[in-house]
């Protein structure tokens, strides 16, 4: 019976104890959120006993102590004000565009490893761009990175600042990854990397002054990551990271409470914008990335949701994926259609998955009847399905049918993205007669 007790006292002590911790923990993410970062948030979270002192701190007021953390932060960023709706706009200097017709310069920035391929560019014919191919563990290359860290940020802060007083800095940089083809690639530009630099437009860019080359939300709209949380999260690993790192890229800014853009790392910025922004804020992120001891995928993942905060001061940018595709590129579907053509993708893409399982199992059963003569009883109690007779003709017409039409709508959309009103008015904006894009 004693011991019974015991062993009950000993289970309820235990379950106490964890709530607490739970609690506990729970508690500390909230109290980072918004967090003024004239404080270190590495020591705030890592030791129980200082933190509840800088907890005090903070709501006394900033210390000399403080301010002495803040001294990178001398030259004075974008200036922040709220408006009456509560969000929060920066405000950069308007957009000066060229007049409708004429060319701006771009300029093409890509990280690559030696082994990677990128004739794909370096031999593609694009009159007004300029290549900046960046090796990242060649020193010898003719541009390279001081090291192979934080993926393809290092080398796009290395171009920025390289180039930034340089009095030919492109009006439009674009930095991409160095593979032509990826899934995260824009879609409706057939996922080509070379479609996105020939189509990407200049006036877009310029007004915006930094846009995502993506334009689908998922993955990483509206929200991808919580910084304020700062349990281990396997799948993210970089949200404690950007936690912990927030106060270092961003002194005197509150942490998030939320970090949110469409994915991948890749993106357009004007010469404009990048120039409104002070280049000691680049210094400042190019030096975490050269001396964090985060391995390169965790530093570079720590960028891919930083960018749009970079840029625009924004910690959350989503813009309208129609919109996005139309004023962005010039692929402009009606409401409506939009939604159907991907809807539609999606039906043919699942065609695709089922014509592909079926052959399969044409291919698998081929081999046993060559194996056992034809005989199928053979096949009786192994696992081998047998394919519906005449289901891979239904599913390639089927398939080839949504293809065409897809092809169709594409074509259509391309042509509606060549009147430059209809682009203004999807995107919302005023339109007046002899505007460009
Ligand atoms: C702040 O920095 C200055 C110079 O680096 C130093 O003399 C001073 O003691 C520091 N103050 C505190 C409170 O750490
Ligand atoms: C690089 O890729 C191109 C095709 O895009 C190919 O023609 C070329 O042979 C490749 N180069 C090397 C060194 O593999
Ligand atoms: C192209 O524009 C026309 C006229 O606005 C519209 O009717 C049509 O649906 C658009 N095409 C697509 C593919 O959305």
């Amino acid at each position: 019976m004693i011991f019974a007790k015991r062993i009950a006292l000993l289970a309820v002590s235990f379950t106490v104890l964890l709530i607490y911790y739970q609690l506990r923990s729970r508690d500390y993410g909230a109290a980072l959120v918004g967090l003024s970062q004239t404080v270190g948030l590495g020591e705030y979270y890592l030791h129980d006993d200082e933190a509840q002192k800088v907890r005090e701190s903070v709501a006394a007021g900033p210390t000399d102590s403080a301010a002495n953390l803040s001294h990178t932060n001398t030259q004075p960023g974008p200036t922040r004000h709220n408006t009456a709706d509560g969000t929060k706009h920066n405000k950069f200097p308007p957009p000066v565009l060229r007049p409708a017709g004429q060319t701006y310069t771009k300029a093409v920035i890509i990280g690559k490893l030696s082994s990677e391929n990128t004739s794909w560019l370096e031999d593609a014919d694009l009159p007004h761009v300029q290549k900046y191919i960046y090796t990242v563990d060649d020193h010898h290359a003719a541009l390279h990175t001081s090291v192979n860290k934080a993926h393809e940020a290092l080398p796009y802060l290395t171009y920025i600042l390289q180039h930034y007083d340089d009095p030919s800095l492109a009006d439009i940089n674009i930095f991409l990854h160095a593979h032509r083809s990826a899934w995260h690639t824009p879609e409706l530009l057939n996922h080509d990397a070379l479609q996105v630099i020939l189509r990407l437009s200049s006036p877009y860019v310029t007004r915006h002054g930094y846009t995502n080359l993506r334009c689908h939300w998922d993955p990483g709209c509206p929200t991808r990551l919580h910084p304020g949380r700062i349990d281990r999260d396997k799948s993210r690993p970089e949200q404690l990271v950007i936690a912990v790192t927030w106060p270092l890229l961003f002194p005197d800014e509150p942490v998030p409470d939320a970090l949110g853009a469409p994915c991948c790392g890749q993106f357009a910025v004007s010469a404009q914008r990048i120039r409104a922004i002070p280049k000691a804020h680049f210094q400042r992120y190019h030096d975490w990335a050269l001396t964090t001891r985060e391995s390169d995928y965790v530093s570079g993942r720590v960028f891919e949701y930083l960018w749009q905060k970079i840029f625009t001061g924004e910690e959350q940018l989503c813009p309208d994926a129609r919109a996005c595709y139309c004023d962005g590129y010039g692929v402009c579907f009606s409401p409506g259609e939009f939604e159907a053509w991907f809807a539609m993708k999606a039906r043919h893409d699942e065609l695709e998955k089922q014509l592909k399982t079926w052959e399969d199992r044409v291919a698998a059963l081929e081999v046993n009847r060559a194996y056992y003569g034809g005989d199928l009883r053979a096949l009786e109690g192994m696992e081998l399905e047998i394919p519906a007779a005449g289901l891979g003709s239904v599913l390639t017409e089927e398939r080839n049918r949504l293809y065409a039409i897809l092809g169709a709508k594409r074509e259509d959309a391309l042509r509606n993205g060549t009147d430059p009103r209809l682009r203004a008015e999807t995107a919302g904006r005023s339109w007046r007669e002899g505007d460009g894009f």
